[in-house]
């Protein structure tokens, strides 16, 4: 079985449901507490085992670019002010040298589009996606869960979570047939279904292993929901001809998409830090009673 070496980040939407805060800067650039929410995504790709991430990005994406290589200057300064600790930190989050590329996508045609727009520098080979919208609070890391699982079935694996029924129309929900555990075989998914029509309240977290035969399927596709062109329809399709299981991951979920998503992940990751989450604890305590 091929090992899942590469990922795919798609970073092109404009997260327009955090205006204005994402006019000049990429939604993925902000910070959760005190690194960029993109960081919290890498980061859980990098436990999972990926050597290399490709960003699909879009006009207006270039700090992100510069956020993964090395900044000289600031590196130079903290050094001669003998600011060991957070050099350190800097320079242990560079990624190693020809890890990471970038392409474009250049209209909004939807998230099928912008995993297609990776096509030539994943090749044929098994690969992840990662939507960093979601941030996932797991340990061990979602996607290493899901590894776990392809590791064991082969075919691709995506992870899944319960969602109130009033918010199925917002995800991609899948049709479950048989469990094992945490462990799902599916009949089938569809994005974006009304209330009334959802074949379950099990969405699709934004992770995701596939073969490479999804991009047979994309570039051939349709629109979809939304009139755009869908990932969740091209699985849809691939479903008929190999196999797909869904994981119920142990964990937790932060839609950073919207204001609220972001706050919650924000709060929670303040709590959460290592050093400063008793200070975050105190200064959110004070604030409540403050009001
Ligand atoms: C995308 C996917 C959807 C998935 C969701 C997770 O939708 O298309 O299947 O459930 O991410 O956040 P989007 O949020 O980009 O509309």
């Amino acid at each position: 079985m091929l090992k899942i070496r590469k990922a795919v980040l798609p970073v092109a939407g404009l997260g327009t449901r955090v205006l204005p805060a994402t006019k000049t800067i990429p939604k993925e650039m902000l910070p959760v507490f005190d690194r960029p929410a993109i960081q919290y995504v890498v980061d859980e790709a990098r436990e999972a085992g990926i050597e290399h991430i490709v960003f699909v990005t879009g006009r207006n994406k270039s700090a992100i670019e510069d956020y993964f290589d090395r900044a000289y200057e600031l590196e130079d300064t903290l050094r001669l002010k003998g600011k060991t600790d957070i050099l350190e930190t800097l320079e242990s989050e560079v990624p190693e040298a020809g890890s990471m590329s970038f392409v474009r996508q250049q209209a909004p045609l939807g998230l099928g589009h912008a995993v297609w727009c990776a096509r030539e520098l994943i090749g044929r080979e098994p690969f992840a996606v990662l939507l960093p919208d979601v941030i996932v609070r797991a340990k061990p890391g979602c996607l290493a869960q899901m590894v776990d699982v392809y590791n064991r079935e082969g075919g691709n694996v995506i992870a899944v979570e319960q969602v109130p029924e009033d918010q199925v129309s917002s995800y991609g929900i899948i049709d479950p047939e048989t469990h094992d555990g945490r462990v799902m075989k599916m009949r089938g998914m569809v994005e974006k279904p009304s209330r009334e029509s959802a074949p379950s309240n099990m969405s699709i977290t934004g992770r995701y292993i596939l073969q490479p035969e999804i991009f047979d399927l994309l570039s051939s596709q349709a629109k979809g929901a939304g009139g755009e062109i869908q990932l969740t329809d091209a699985m849809d399709g691939l479903m008929k001809s190999q196999s797909f299981h869904a994981v119920e991951y142990e964990g937790g979920s932060f839609d950073c998409g919207n204001k609220a998503g972001y706050l919650r992940a924000f709060v929670r990751f303040a709590l959460d830090h290592a050093e400063e989450g008793q200070n975050a604890r105190d200064v959110v305590e004070q604030v409540l009673k403050d009001r």
